[in-house]
């Protein structure tokens, strides 16, 4: 079963009269209250006595279009990264014509309510617009990515001060070296990676360049080796001089995968720190495995999941701040596949079904649930 994506919510009709009104109400009433915890104190306050951020990935129609889920936004988070709207194939649909309306919404939102941006994302194997992967491997292929690169960075470069260069770099399984076969190490080689920080940095010689990557925190062999090879390729970036300052680990965690590697985790994360990088958690959701169960007992499951992850990361002082990937299921991008629902050919029977992945902080009708309490216990983590 999949869900529609709400992420469509039209942008079109009324888009400025909507935002208008959207940023004088936010801005007038200041930080909203949820209802339902309006008691609680928010995440963010939480996490900023401890010196971190909190955050949450966003699409500015879903904020813009649902006042329930802009009052969390705007009451939760002190961070926001644009879910879609700053990949390439988002922003370039045809070459050299650019489409910068989500952006600029994102970011007229987030000054008007001082929140700050993190810059997600330069180099994904998976937002090359299509037009571009075979220029790519053109002669002039990297002049396309310096077209790209120029554009975004000097357009945001006011207020996006942390950029995640590159995503998701590892793919173990292929080469000794763990680099992902990417089209852009198919193009311009292993190198693609200093040059394009490099590139980076000319553009932005102020902004935090990062690399973030996914699948490093279980013990699952897999895991293991991808844990090892980005590691080593940081140690190389560093060691040639390559500008460099933060990573991003991404926390998808998934409760099929067994248990979390503690002791591996925490030893990455020290590594990861003396080499001078800060740490961010940056896209922290859980997808479910068992969805057969009662609904308390899958959103303990996925709470205690969420603790004992954070206990183990927010441990280490190099790590800044922690973004979920959504706040609500109801926009979350993780699905209950065709697979889940073939582990229990008996279920369901009545149509019903498991209803949505349960792996964000807040329900569909933004009500939040145990795993808002563990990421709201885990900000007195002492480090
Ligand atoms: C995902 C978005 O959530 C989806 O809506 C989109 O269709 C594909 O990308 N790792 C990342 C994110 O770094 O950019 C991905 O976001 C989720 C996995």
């Amino acid at each position: 079963m999949t869900k529609p994506k709400g992420g469509q919510v039209s942008f079109r009709m009324g888009r400025r009269r909507a935002f208008a009104s959207a940023l004088a109400s936010t801005v007038s009433c200041g930080i909203g209250i949820a209802s339902g915890h309006a008691a609680e104190e928010s995440l963010s306050a939480r996490f900023s006595r401890n010196k971190l951020y909190f955050g949450t990935a966003v699409r500015i129609e879903q904020v813009v279009g649902e006042q329930d889920l802009r009052t969390v936004v705007l009451r939760e988070c002190d961070w926001l990264t644009p879910e879609v709207a700053l990949k390439w194939s988002h922003v370039e649909r045809s070459p050299g014509a650019f489409d910068f309306r989500s952006m600029d919404g994102l970011t007229n939102f987030a000054l008007a309510n001082k929140k700050q941006l993190h810059g997600h994302t330069l180099l994904w194997h998976k937002s090359v617009p299509s037009w571009a992967t075979s220029a790519l491997t053109e002669r002039d292929g990297w002049t396309l990515l310096q077209r790209y690169f120029q554009a975004v960075i000097s357009r945001y470069g006011h207020a996006i001060t942390q950029w995640d260069v590159i995503n998701e770099p590892i793919e173990t399984g292929y080469r000794m070296d763990g680099l992902r076969a990417s089209i852009f190490l198919q193009a311009f080689g292993v190198d693609y990676i200093a040059r394009a920080l490099r590139e980076a940095r000319r553009l932005a010689p102020q902004a935090r360049l990062m690399i973030n990557e996914f699948g490093l925190e279980y013990e699952l062999r897999f895991e293991h080796d991808r844990r090892y090879h980005f590691l080593k390729l940081l140690e190389r970036l560093k060691g040639a001089g390559v500008p460099l300052d933060g990573v991003g680990l991404q926390a998808h965690l998934d409760l099929s995968k067994g248990p979390l590697a503690t002791d591996a985790l925490s030893r990455l994360l020290k590594e990861i720190a003396d080499l001078g990088l800060f740490i961010l958690i940056s896209e922290l959701d859980v997808k479910e495995h068992e969805y057969i169960l009662p609904v308390e007992r899958r959103d303990a499951r996925v709470a205690d999941e969420t603790r004992r992850y954070l206990d183990v990361v927010l441990a280490q002082p190099a790590v800044r701040g922690l973004s979920t990937w959504g706040l609500s299921d109801r926009h979350s991008w993780l699905e209950v596949t065709k697979d889940d629902f073939a582990r229990y050919p008996h279920a369901w029977k009545d149509g019903s079904g498991p209803g949505l992945n349960r792996g964000l902080p807040f329900d569909a009708s933004m009500n939040p649930k145990p795993m808002y309490r563990a990421i709201a216990d885990s900000s007195r983590r002492p480090r």
